[in-house]
């Protein structure tokens, strides 16, 4: 079943103010011309497809997902390659991370179609946003709330709304490629078994701001997360995931319910045995990890994860202590990878998986 939208279409920003807003980068503060909206009710199924204006919606205070947290959301990128045009990077991956997310938190399906179908009219009708500048983008972002007007909480919400706005952006962390630090939280976890770890939802940022807020006052920039139940496995970083290099060799912690199976990593996996770098998915933990820094046998740690692609991790600290990987600064693997991923994003390497998906 393909999904008809109606296009209603918004007065355009004037060039020379949306020129000005694409060379100040930032990440996610401006937004494009328009937005995609689809409604779902019990009774309808998904209905009222719109590509339309940008702006605020209106929903009346009772709103279950103001009193619930019944939502999930996505992000992805779109593009400008040196021929102009503009690809999406894996929004297929996107959509069926979204249907997880969606079926963990009791939320309806939404056929891939029509989440690719909304991301391309979207695209297409704001391509002026699309930055041309190296390392920027159109940050996607999809999500889906429980709309019903209820504050019972007997049973799921009776009615959803998915939505897709677009962001153009610079880069996530302004210094770039800049080695981050992190500071591994003891006090605090991210997920346990058989919670929501796995799904991108909205409680899952909400509950680790304090724990950002400890990091930065112990002079990092991001938290790292361990497993709740003995707190010594590493699960992933505040935004992304994590991989840790032995010489040529990778580990990335293995997807064990409570971290997210981020689409950086995954391409990341693929790419790294293309470039012929042994990468394998395992349990690290965080004495290993202090140990192997010591030794030396550890050589480079870097996150990865849509909005801030890879960033090398310089220094961690853990309670009093901090460890310098390496000598801090980024390393070959990590600064190889980027170029990889980056060129295929980009459109300057060959995308050998089909992991592009162009606009028109
Ligand atoms: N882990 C968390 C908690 C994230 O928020 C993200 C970002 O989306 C990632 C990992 C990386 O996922 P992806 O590479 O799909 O962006
Ligand atoms: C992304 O990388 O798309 C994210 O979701 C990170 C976001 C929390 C800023």
């Amino acid at each position: 079943m393909t999904m008809e939208f109606t296009t209603q279409t918004a007065e355009r920003l004037p060039d020379a103010e949306r020129e000005r807003l694409l060379s100040a980068p930032s990440f996610g503060d401006t937004f494009t011309d328009h937005m995609v909206t689809i409604s779902w009710t019990e009774e309808r199924g998904w209905h009222d497809a719109l590509l339309r204006p940008y702006g605020p919606l209106v929903l009346d205070p009772s709103t279950q997902v103001f009193h619930y947290g019944q939502e999930i959301f996505e992000g992805l990128k779109a593009y400008r390659r040196p021929d102009g045009s503009i690809a999406i990077f894996r929004p297929d991956a996107n959509a069926a991370r979204l249907n997880r997310s969606s079926a963990r938190m009791a939320m309806p399906q939404l056929p891939e179609q029509a989440f690719l179908d909304a991301l391309r009219l979207l695209v297409d009708a704001d391509r002026d946003w699309v930055p041309s500048r190296q390392g920027h983008s159109l940050y996607l972002r999809p999500f889906m709330i429980a709309t019903q007007p209820s504050l019972g909480f007997y049973r799921p919400s009776n009615a959803y709304l998915f939505v897709v706005i677009a962001s153009p952006s610079g880069a996530y962390f302004k210094d770039g490629v800049k080695p981050v630090s992190v500071w591994l939280s003891t006090e605090y976890t991210r997920a346990a078994d058989g919670g929501t770890g796995a799904a991108k939802c909205g409680g899952n940022y909400a509950g680790t701001l304090v724990a950002m807020r400890q990091a930065a006052e112990q002079g990092c920039d991001q938290v790292v997360w361990l497993d709740a139940k003995e707190r010594r496995w590493i699960d992933e970083m505040g935004t992304s995931n994590m991989f840790f290099v032995y010489g040529d060799r990778l580990v990335t912690p293995e997807l064990t319910g409570t971290l997210l199976d981020g689409i950086t990593r995954d391409s990341l996996l693929t790419l790294a045995r293309d470039l012929g770098y042994p990468a394998s998915e395992e349990r690290i933990s965080a004495d290993q990890w202090c140990a192997d820094t010591e030794s030396g046998e550890l050589t480079e740690v870097f996150s990865c994860g849509t909005s801030s692609m890879i960033t090398p991790v310089g220094r961690f600290k853990r309670g009093d202590e901090t460890w310098v990987i390496g000598d801090g600064e980024p390393g070959p693997v990590t600064l190889r990878l980027r170029e990889e991923l980056m060129g295929i994003q980009y459109g300057e390497r060959l995308d050998q998986h089909g992991w592009v998906h162009k606009i028109a």
